[in-house]
């Protein structure tokens, strides 16, 4: 049973009229995603791994499911997927309901918010469960308000003093939200206003610009210019220190892996992206191949952009049992994208057996037609010594060279 004590319901259950997209607001395009799957990864970048509930239309959950549950998987975060309701008070309450009981501390987040940054989410859990009670995000609102009648005359100025845009994610404890929502006899469009009806005290923390709600389609427009400028970052960091647009250095990266064999007799062996009969398999998610694992890791490192475990996630149903060549063109693919080519490769595989010499030539062969660059394989024993001298697994190490585009 998970140990996981704070869960974040994400209601994504809406229609968007107001968008007026085809799709329901959540399912809406952004950045390569959808809506809710960058409102997801904001969830998913919190430090402290939360249990995620998302609520959609009931006509998108085994969608929602099969899209969204390996991303949750791959960051070990306990999933649901449940279908919303009427309004957004009945989609909460639907959330609410699947949560453990270990559960301690709720944040409702509206999937309208996809920009919403991960240190907001943190930041509030830690006020609720400092203070033990409700916290909102909320920003000063910057406007002077006025009151006006249906004839669109001003009846008056409204201090704006003490006024607040409320966002999300709105915090609670446990016990007060379940309390309040078994309460509630009326309709509120946000989760403060239903708890404080109850007469139970929230308090406001300093929101953020990022967390503003898709409602009207100029807002979907500002979203995809702020994840473009996002990526464009992310890229920069990861790529720039190469020089990459400068004529600038080529980079260096190092990459290893370790797979022990199989207990498996029948596993079959892969390694070097070739297939290895008669000889004992090496255990993984994959196919184990450590050599291909460890030229990904150099090739990413050199480019900066991060490791293999970061970007193929071993939750992910789709690389069970997967190849080497898998891993390896789809590293080429984030490689090249952020701007780099490969000089060479090179890659040594430590063990006992198999032994390379025979078939050496075959797996440079293969490689370097995969990866369109030289890419040179050796292997060696450790004399003995170690688990790779005691025959117990296999471990590769790799370098790569990549040069700016
Ligand atoms: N929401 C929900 N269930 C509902 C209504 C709303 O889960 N029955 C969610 C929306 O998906 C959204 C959040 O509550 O993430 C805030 O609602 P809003 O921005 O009003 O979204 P929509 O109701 O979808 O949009 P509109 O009001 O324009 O139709
Ligand atoms: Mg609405």
């Amino acid at each position: 049973m998970s140990s996981v004590t704070i869960a974040v319901i994400v209601v994504a259950a809406g229609s968007g009229t107001r968008l007026g997209h085809s799709e329901p607001k959540a399912f809406v395009p952004l950045g390569g995603d959808t809506i809710l799957g960058v409102a997801l990864d904001a969830v998913l970048g919190m430090r402290e791994t939360p249990h995620v509930v998302l609520v959609v239309p009931a006509e998108r959950a085994d969608e929602t499911r099969e899209r969204y549950a390996p991303v949750a998987a791959a960051a070990s975060a306990p999933f649901d997927v449940v279908a919303g309701g009427a309004t957004r008070q009945e989609s909460v309450s639907r959330g609410l309901a699947v949560l453990p009981r270990l559960i301690d501390t709720v944040l409702v987040h509206d999937a309208a918010r996809p920009l919403t940054p991960p240190d907001v989410f943190e930041e509030v859990a830690a006020a609720v469960r400092a203070r033990g009670r409700g916290v909102v995000p909320a920003l000063a609102v910057v406007d002077t308000v006025k009151r006006v009648d249906a004839s669109g005359r001003v009846l008056e100025t409204v201090d704006r003093s003490e006024l607040a845009a409320m966002q999300t994610p709105q915090g609670f404890p446990r016990g007060a939200l379940d309390w309040a929502y078994s309460h509630a006899h009326e309709e509120y469009t946000d989760d403060a206003a239903l708890v404080a009806s109850t007469g139970l005290e929230v308090d406001v923390v300093h929101g953020d610009t990022r967390a503003f709600k898709i409602t009207l389609p100029a807002d979907l427009h500002r979203a995809e210019q702020l994840v473009a400028e996002r990526e464009g970052e992310t890229a920069v960091a990861g790529a720039a220190p190469a020089g990459s647009g400068n004529g600038g250095t080529p980079r260096v990266g190092t990459g290893v892996d370790v797979h022990a064999y199989a207990d498996d007799q029948a596993v079959p062996l892969w390694l070097a992206g070739l297939h290895w009969p008669g000889e004992r398999g090496l255990a993984g998610h994959s196919d184990g191949d450590a050599a291909c694992h460890a030229i990904c890791d150099a090739l990413l490192a050199a480019a900066g952009l991060g490791d293999v475990g970061a970007i193929f996630g071993t939750g992910d149903p789709a690389l069970d049992g997967a190849h080497g060549e898998v891993f390896l063109r789809e590293t080429l693919r984030r490689v090249r994208e952020a701007g780099f080519v490969i000089g060479n490769v090179s890659v040594q595989l430590v063990g006992n057996r198999p032994k390379l010499a025979p078939r050496r030539a075959e797996a440079e062969a293969l490689l370097s037609g995969i990866l369109g660059a030289p890419v040179s394989v050796a292997a060696t024993t450790s004399d003995a010594l170690g688990f790779t001298g005691r025959g117990e697994g296999v471990s590769a190490i790799a370098t790569a060279l990549l040069m700016p585009a």
